[in-house]
């Protein structure tokens, strides 16, 4: 088969390249590792920046999104009983939109037909080849039988554990990482949120998230120390801890329910640079992973995809390839912002192993500035709602 750009990894960076490549009548095939239900079965952050909302408007996806997703004006930083409120919408003009992005993923998987993007599941053993050429192919097993793909380019949009960055050689990039010592226990369940808006709290105890996915439909986090085991936390032992990490005001307005998942995910910081390498470029989690606090993960892959388009784009249309030499600068350059601002947000709300008296003060002075500054809830607000692309 022959295509100009194969896309590896079905995940939402993977779906929304190929139908913004689709849209300026690029040629492109996605080869994805597991079944469509698996992929949709991933249970991800809710929280959608302006760039996101504007591609999935853009390629006029965004139907559902429109209906259901909830418009959200302010969130909340809690410190043990003082709640700082963050008004998004005064403060910039923004807002960001509460809908889970494994939606986003079931919206642009179930727009594949009609808009011609081929997507092959279950295709085994991927492997890059000849990527520093002009002429790099990718071969892969599906139903027992090799295949291969030709193609000009071929983008990485595999996550974290896939082939494509691992396709780069040794020496050529340079990683940058920051693990930390806890993990964020989730918990699904059919309840009403205990708050209109998300609320990230701070309390001795630890850290503590109360999201939601609609008006019947709770998400919760608490931090645990990676050593925690799942089957260890009842349910009930969750809603307890939340009700005592999220202040008495949350407390009192939890609704309690039956989990629909609970899981532990560990926390990480990590950029790979460049993100280009010959005719191999990386969007999404393969090039970078950021902690959950301030949910930038699909939102930074949304904006890596929107470069990386525009890119080969302009390389189709005009054979301009000084968009595909800056891709890699213009995307790592809000990225780092990015990583900042969710490292900087986990640093601010999470009691740290290692922290004293000291840490803790520094934490204390932040939140303390942060409630009387306008000039410092404005910084926050216009990275949560998304720096522009
Ligand atoms: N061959 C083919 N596909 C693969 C391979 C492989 N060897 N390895 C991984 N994949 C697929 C995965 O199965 C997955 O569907 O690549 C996809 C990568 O998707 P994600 O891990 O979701 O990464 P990405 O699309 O970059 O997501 C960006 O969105 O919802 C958020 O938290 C999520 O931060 C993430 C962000
Ligand atoms: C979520 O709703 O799952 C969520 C929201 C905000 C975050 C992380 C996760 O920062």
């Amino acid at each position: 088969m022959k295509t100009q750009v194969c896309i590896i990894g079905a995940g939402p960076a993977g779906l929304l390249l190929g139908h913004l490549l689709r849209a300026e009548g690029i040629d492109c095939v996605v080869l994805e590792r597991q079944t469509g239900d698996y992929v949709l079965s991933r249970i991800r952050a809710g929280v959608l920046e302006t760039i996101t909302v504007e591609l999935m408007e853009r390629l006029g996806l965004d139907a559902r999104l429109k209906a259901e997703g909830l418009p959200h004006d302010g969130f909340n930083l809690a410190d043990g009983e003082r709640l700082i409120r963050i008004d998004m919408q005064e403060l910039t003009g923004g807002h960001v939109v509460v809908y889970g992005q494994t939606e986003i993923t079931r919206d642009l998987m179930d727009a594949c037909p009609e808009r011609g993007l081929d997507v092959i599941y279950e295709a085994a053993e991927v492997a890059l080849h000849e990527v520093e050429g002009e002429a790099p192919y990718v071969t892969y097993r599906k139903d027992g039988r090799e295949q291969r793909i030709d193609c000009r380019f071929i983008a990485g949009c595999d996550g974290f554990h896939g082939p494509g960055r691992k396709a780069i050689p040794a020496g050529v990039g340079k990683e940058y990482e920051r693990v930390y010592p806890f993990g964020w226990l989730g918990i699904l369940a059919d309840v009403p949120p205990c708050n209109h808006e998300l609320i990230y709290a701070n309390h001795a105890r630890g850290f503590a998230l109360a999201s939601m996915r609609s008006q019947t439909r709770s998400r919760y986090y608490v931090d645990v120390p990676l050593t925690e085991r799942l089957e260890d936390w009842s349910d009930e032992r969750v809603w307890d801890e939340l009700a005592l990490r999220l202040g008495p005001d949350a407390a009192a307005h939890i609704t309690r329910g039956p989990s629909l998942e609970k899981s532990i995910a560990p926390l990480r910081s990590y950029v790979f640079a460049p993100m280009r390498h010959g005719s191999l470029i990386l969007c999404g989690d393969s090039a970078h992973i950021v902690p959950p606090t301030g949910a930038k993960g699909l939102n930074l892959a949304a904006s890596d995809v929107h470069y990386a388009a525009q890119a080969l784009a302009a390389y189709f249309r005009r054979s301009d390839n000084d968009a595909i030499a800056a891709y890699s600068d213009k995307a790592l350059a809000r990225v780092w912002k990015s990583e900042r601002f969710s490292w900087s947000l986990t640093k601010l709300m999470h009691r740290f192993p290692e922290d004293g008296p000291f840490e803790r003060a520094m934490q204390v002075a932040e939140l303390d500035y942060i409630a009387s500054s306008r000039a410092a809830q404005t910084t926050i607000a216009e990275n949560y709602i998304g720096l522009p692309v």
